[in-house]
């Protein structure tokens, strides 16, 4: 059975990282001070969902005055646990997973890939991009993901292997979350999981387009 380790429900967890990414913006902007309705307005959520999100965690604003953006982001941050380095290993290094390694965003947002596992001996030793991030051997993970201090595991494999590389991230006692880019639902006990799936996005995407198209309600 899927654990729900997180007592939060996912859809605030994700409407707190849109409001994290506002607020940087923002701030980035020269803005000191925002309305729940003007944030409401810029990410088109309900200004009572934001309240009721951050009343979750006691609440920021002062009633009339709005929120202070510099307060807001750090209190977002340690709610996120986004004020911290997370050291990240990606299972697969093929296209997606070098991609990852190469993608400097992540490391500004406090995710650092310190390590790729993969079984393909032709790519162990080797290492991706500017940062050189060593590719191992998956045989070897638990090892290094002990001596590298990873907490978060990428499953970046084939759909067919995403359970059981899956399984032997969870055996690996440091992990504390997975991030699946694979198209297939695994199941994990103990463990924190999120799905990335672009083609599902697509899919919705296309399925309101060919709503409009075909006039559906
Ligand atoms: P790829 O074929 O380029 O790379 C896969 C890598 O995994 C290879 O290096 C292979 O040697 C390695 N591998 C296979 N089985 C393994 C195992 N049991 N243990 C360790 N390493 C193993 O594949 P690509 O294009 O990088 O895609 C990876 C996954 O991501 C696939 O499941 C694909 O469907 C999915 N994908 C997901 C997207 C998304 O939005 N979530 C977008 C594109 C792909």
């Amino acid at each position: 059975m899927e654990s729900k380790k997180s007592k939060i429900p996912s859809p605030v967890a994700k409407r707190l990282a849109l409001y994290h990414r506002c607020v940087e913006t923002l701030l980035k902007s020269g803005k000191e001070m925002i309305s729940s309705k003007e944030l409401g307005e810029r990410l088109s959520i309900k200004s009572s969902q934001i309240r009721k999100d951050l009343s979750y965690f006691g609440g920021f604003g002062k009633r009339g005055s709005g929120y202070n953006l510099n307060y807001l982001k750090d209190a977002l941050e340690n709610i996120m646990g986004i004020n911290r380095t997370w050291n990240v290993g990606v299972v697969g290094a093929g296209n997606i997973g070098t991609a990852l390694a190469n993608y400097q965003g992540l490391l500004k947002d406090g995710y650092k890939i310190v390590a790729l596992f993969d079984r393909n001996d032709k790519k162990v030793g080797k290492t991706v991009g500017p940062r050189k991030v060593p590719i191992f051997h998956v045989n070897e993970m638990c090892q290094k993901i002990r001596e590298l201090s990873i907490e978060i595991g990428v499953i970046a494999v084939p759909a067919e292997y995403a359970q059981s590389v899956a399984d032997r991230l969870v055996k690996c006692a440091e992990i504390k979350g997975i991030i699946n880019f694979a198209p297939v639902k695994i199941y994990v006990e103990k463990v924190d999981l999120e799905d990335v799936d672009i083609s599902i996005s697509f899919k919705s995407l296309t399925f309101k387009i060919w709503s409009e198209v075909i006039g559906r309600k």
